[in-house]
């Protein structure tokens, strides 16, 4: 019997022996005037299914870049990006979209929670925007909620919670749709060191419970929390 596989990915391959994310000498340049930015230059690695990952390297070296490859937000301009097998570069704008959403849950420092809305209902854009019913994206929202801890604060409104606590919320969010790898953009940036352990402590949780962990930024604490570490320097890959 074969298994269906993704185009771009060698006939037979199971799904579950597909890396959740792979780059291969991947470049994103950006042509400034007459000068290019090299911002990633050729950088490969692969992070398994189940990993806990900390992309790191100083300001400038090339960490949001990666991340916007890896999230589906852009496309490389060289190499090849492949997201649970499926290489980004083939897609049209609308299937980068959908397998962004199948695929990936982001988590951002300054939290994005929309401020009119109660902490349930932000839970559940992401449900609202994949066709799940109102009845069912209740349920699922409540559930991502009291996985963080946060059950109790379902109606409250963004500014009624400590900034622990909207992190806590985003990452439910950032759950609720069950993506198979959450990408977070420097999560602790903008909590205490306290805080920040906690909510490091929650994503040691969810990687324990089977998703893929990817966590980019500067701080030392956040990468000794992960058992690897990708070190980029000058959009070069220095350790991996
Ligand atoms: N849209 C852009 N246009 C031009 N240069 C960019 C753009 N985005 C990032 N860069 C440049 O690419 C390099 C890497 O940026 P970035 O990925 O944001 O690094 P980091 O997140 O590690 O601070 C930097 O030199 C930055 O100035
Ligand atoms: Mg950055």
């Amino acid at each position: 019997m074969s298994s269906p596989t993704a185009p771009g990915l060698p006939p037979g391959l199971p799904p579950e022996a597909r890396p959740a994310v792979e780059l291969e000498a991947a470049r994103r340049h950006y042509a400034m005037g007459d000068t290019v930015v090299r911002a990633l230059d050729g950088v490969s690695f692969r992070i398994g299914r189940g990993e806990r990952v900390a992309i790191m390297g100083p300001s400038g070296s090339g960490k949001s870049t990666c991340m916007n490859l890896i999230g589906c937000l852009d496309r490389p301009t060289g190499g090849r990006v492949l997201l649970d097998g499926v290489d980004t570069a083939g897609l049209r704008d609308d299937e980068l979209a959908a397998l962004r959403n199948r695929v990936i849950g982001f988590v951002f420092q300054q939290f994005h929670l929309l401020p009119r809305l109660d902490i349930a209902r932000n839970v559940e854009i992401p449900l609202f925007y994949a066709g799940v019913r109102p009845a069912e994206r209740r349920r699922r929202a409540l559930a991502a909620l009291e996985r963080v801890g946060l059950a109790d604060r379902a109606r409250h409104r963004p500014a009624e919670l400590s900034g622990g606590q909207r992190q806590r919320a985003a990452i439910a969010r950032a759950l609720v749709a069950s993506p198979a790898v959450l990408l977070a953009d420097e999560p602790t940036g903008a909590l205490d060191s306290a805080t920040g352990r906690t909510v490091l402590g929650l994503f040691d949780e969810i990687n324990a419970a089977g998703t893929t962990v990817i966590l980019v930024t500067h701080d030392p604490e956040v990468g000794r929390s992960c058992p690897r570490v990708i070190r980029l320097r000058d959009g070069l890959l220095e350790e991996a």
